[in-house]
């Protein structure tokens, strides 16, 4: 693997060792992927107005999230089919944020069960698709729970599957033999097909947040009127996120969403942003706009890739370092100095 990388140099060796119809899958969008490039170019027109003088004294990065406390607010977000990625899977990308003190949110299609990931000793969130049938959806909640899972991700940007051009041109539409999704299996241990519902409401999320005993976050929000209401609902946190491009293309990025958000909430619940980051100077960013902690996803899929749980631990390193680093050049010491009159847009 090599010294350390930035996100974009590891993005470069993860094409080089996948299948280009699965490196295709990972890194594509929807549509025309206006949304997939607008993230990243999002952070890129941000500039930091540096306080300097500050005084001394240590960063601290400590951050309490729903079920879990951490040394950095950094958090990987969930991603399908690991195994795509390595063969090792989930395993390896468990081991790797444990290595980096870390917390791995476990996908609904994961390629490795739940209770295979936490024997790594991962701190872990389970991310649900809700099915339309609920009894089998509060039985992979309750299995995530069981499995030591400290909090549910409900996924509420997917009312219909994202069109992604990429796969299409691979016909790109089924797992390769053996890879199912482990967390699908029923009581008799089949495994169900995952349908995206389109019938979910917020009576749905009130459902899931009275049948389970962890705290349950919505991911995929934007718009700061259903933040509002995810709040009334009851959640215990709230992703703004646009699934990395991948389903609505034209939906805004997700830094730009932040701060309306953040003003709806106004500190209820914690609010986490996905979608973009590649670097601690990112990190900040979306702290210094009110975010409490970020999500990546692809990030991790290229430490994965290149190098399995060290890549992973590495990618994970390489954010939260940058992000200290980035923290004592700005003049702060905890996520808590950070402001929005640190950042500009020239
Ligand atoms: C995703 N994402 C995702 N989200 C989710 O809630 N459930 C899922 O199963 C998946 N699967 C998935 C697969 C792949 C290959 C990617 C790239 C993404 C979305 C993910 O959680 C997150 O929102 C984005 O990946 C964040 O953007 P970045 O960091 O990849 O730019």
């Amino acid at each position: 693997m090599g010294p350390s990388v930035g996100a974009r140099e590891a993005e470069r060796g993860a094409r080089a060792v996948l299948d280009p119809v699965h490196f295709d899958y990972l890194a594509g969008g929807a549509g025309d992927e206006r949304t997939l490039t607008g993230n990243e170019d999002a952070f890129a027109r941000r500039r930091l107005v540096p306080r300097v003088l500050r005084g001394p004294g240590p960063v601290d990065l400590t951050t309490d999230l729903p079920g879990v406390r951490l040394a950095a607010p950094v958090v990987v977000a969930p991603t399908a089919f690991h195994r795509l990625a390595h063969r090792a899977g989930e395993v390896a990308t468990a081991t790797g944020v444990r290595a980096a003190g870390g917390l791995l949110t476990v996908s609904t299609m994961a390629t490795t069960a739940v209770e295979e990931i936490a024997a790594t000793g991962a701190a872990l969130w389970f991310q649900l698709y809700l099915q339309p049938d609920r009894a089998f959806t509060a039985a992979v909640a309750a299995r995530a729970a069981a499995a030591g899972c400290r909090a549910l991700v409900l996924t509420v940007d997917s009312p219909v599957r994202g069109r992604h051009a990429r796969d299409a041109r691979h016909r790109f539409t089924e797992l390769p033999a053996g890879l199912v999704c482990e967390n699908l299996r029923d009581a008799d241990g089949r495994v169900r097909d995952l349908v995206v519902d389109p019938d979910l409401g917020w009576d749905d999320v009130a459902w899931l947040g009275g049948t389970t005993s962890l705290p349950l976050l919505v991911k995929g929000v934007l718009h700061p009127a259903d933040a509002g209401l995810a709040v009334e609902h009851g959640v215990d946190g709230i992703v703004v996120s646009n699934h990395g491009g991948r389903q609505l293309d034209g939906a805004v990025s997700t830094l730009d969403a932040l701060p309306a958000v953040v003003a709806a909430v106004a500190g209820r619940v914690p609010v986490l942003l996905d979608g973009g980051v590649r670097s601690g100077t990112d990190a900040l960013v979306a702290l210094a706009l009110g975010a409490d902690a970020v999500m990546v996803g692809r990030p991790v899929l290229w430490g994965l890739a290149r190098g399995g749980a060290d890549g992973v631990q590495e990618a994970l390193e390489d954010l939260t370092d940058g992000l200290a680093h980035a923290m004592a050049l700005v003049g702060a010491h905890r996520p808590g100095d950070l402001g929005p009159d640190l950042v500009t847009i020239p």
